[in-house]
This record gives C-alpha cells, structure tokens and sequence, in this order.
C-alpha cells in the first residue's frame, strides 16, 4: 500500500489519520497515514528517509511549515505566494513538490460557518506557518487585515511581504485593544501549551465571530477566553483540517473528497453559535 505521512510536533493526538482514514473508505483508495514526530534538527532527516523510503506524500503541521518550505525541490504558485508548506507529493525520484492547501481550507470553512463577508476587518493573532497560510486567501476575499503577533518582527515581516496583494497592517499585540474587528483568528500555536494568546479583552463582544485554526477534543483556550468575554459565535479548526486534508487528497490522487460528509461523519463540529 502507499504510504503517506503527518509530520509535526506534536502529532500524537492528531485527527489526521482518521480523516484519511474516512478517505480512503469513502473513495475506495487504499493508502496508509501515520503520524511521525520530528525535531526541527531532525526534520530534514527525517523527511528525506520517508521519501527515500517509498513515501509518496507528506502533511506538514506546527511548526514545521515554514522549514518544509526550504526543503521541497518545486512548489505550486500559491506555496511559493505563502511561503509555507502543508503538503507535499513526490512527483518521481528526485523532486518533491510543496504545495499549500490550508487557506483553501480556512476559506471554506468560514463560508460554511458563515464567518466571512466581503469588507470585514479581520484580526489574524500569530505570525508563523499558519498565519502564512490564512493571509492570502483573506486578502483575495477583499477584507482587511490587522495582523499581530507575541513578536512583533514576524507580523511586520508578514505585513510587508503581502501588502502589495491587499490591505494588510502589522500592529504591536499590546497596541490591540479596541472591539473594532469583525472577525477575529487565532493562528498561534499557543494551545500546544493550553494557553490562549496574550491580549487585551477588549476585542470580544457579542457581534464579532473568533475563529482557531487549531482544535482540541476539549474548548481551546483561545475560544475558552473568546466565550467568557462575551462571544456568541465561534469555532475551532476542525473543519479547517478537514478541508486543508482533502485538497490535500485531491494533490495526491486527484479526486476530492466529500468535505461535508466528512465532517457529518466525524460527529466533530466543534461549532457553537447562539445566533
Ligand atoms: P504554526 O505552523 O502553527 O504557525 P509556527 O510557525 O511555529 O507554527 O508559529 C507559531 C506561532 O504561534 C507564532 O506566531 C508564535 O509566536 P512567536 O512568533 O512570538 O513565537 C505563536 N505562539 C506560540 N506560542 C504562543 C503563546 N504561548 N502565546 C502567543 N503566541 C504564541
């Protein structure tokens, strides 16, 4: 059989392999997916074992999304306009291709959520691999982002590498502080520690939509602190994984998996909303 993996750090409690699992049954498509747990020292290693191995392709979760960049021998246009990797397909013995399917699936899950509108201001918390992903989508779908982060470097490096695609402005996490968003995304990866990121309250109310791109079985943090502070309409990224897994599906196979049944079948929606 095939072999596909999940690469990151960590991955053990990873919903990735069930989601393939459902593809795979779902399409009649045979094919293993295991999680490996890497290093950034070892990653490299790592990764060129499984190819060499006989892998054919490879997810890339947090944080090695900006590293698996620099180690792919191609990329589709939209990695190389992200700067990051989520999914990479062997195309023969010496090239691997990157390419990157998180903000195809960030979109469509905030339509389905009915999370974006044209014209929204949106807040984007976190400056690495993830958030990569999140801008250019946002951009594409004409609203306007503040994007922030714990160090504020990245957000101005991000800030200024995508200003020429739309309307995107860094700003210092302590300068945020007013209930101006309409939506808000948490792009850290800080959950991994069960902590929500550091910044003013003052950005929740009753209207404003607050999306993680990460899930957990249990509330994260972020939304955990979203909730108590008065927000009516939110929710995590599980059916963010699920979408970003099958364009990842359809790169290696290039058939694309029923996302909604998928979701159904998952039973994990994750989605509150009062309204
Ligand atoms: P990913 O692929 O998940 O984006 P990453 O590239 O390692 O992983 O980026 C992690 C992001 O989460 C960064 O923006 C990081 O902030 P720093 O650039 O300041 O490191 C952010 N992050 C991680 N833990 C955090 C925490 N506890 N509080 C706030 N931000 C955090």
């Amino acid at each position: 059989m095939e072999e596909f993996a999940l690469f990151g750090n960590p991955v053990m409690h990873s919903k990735s392999p069930l989601v393939h699992k459902i593809f795979s049954e779902q399409t009649c498509i045979k094919y293993n997916y295991k999680t490996i747990l890497t290093s950034l020292d070892e990653f490299k290693k790592k990764l060129d074992h499984f190819f060499y191995f006989g892998g054919k392709g490879a997810n890339i979760t947090s944080p090695f999304k900006e590293i698996a960049y620099h180690n792919v021998d191609c990329l589709t246009k939209y990695a190389q306009l992200c700067g990051s990797v989520n999914t990479i397909k062997k195309l023969d013995r010496f090239r691997l291709l990157g390419s990157n399917t998180d903000g195809i699936g960030l979109i469509l899950d905030l339509k389905r959520l009915g999370f974006i509108k044209q014209g929204m201001h949106v807040l984007i918390i976190g400056a690495g691999g993830a958030a990569r992903g999140a801008i250019v989508p946002i951009l594409n779908y004409n609203c306007r982002i503040t994007i922030t982060n714990r160090t504020f470097s990245k957000a101005n490096e991000l800030a200024q590498k995508f200003s020429l695609l739309g309307n995107i402005q860094a700003s210092y996490i302590n300068y945020i502080n007013s209930p101006e968003y309409d939506l808000i995304i948490n792009a850290t990866s800080s959950c991994i520690v069960d902590e929500a990121p550091v910044i003013s309250l003052n950005i929740f109310n009753k209207n404003v939509f607050c999306y993680d791109m990460f899930y957990l079985i249990n509330e994260t943090p972020f939304l955990r602190l979203a909730q108590n502070n008065g927000v009516l309409k939110y929710a995590n990224g599980i059916g963010m994984l699920v979408g970003q897994a099958a364009f990842s599906f359809k790169l290696w196979f290039g058939i694309l998996p029923n996302i909604i049944n998928v979701l159904k079948q998952l039973n994990l929606f994750y989605t509150h909303s009062e309204y």
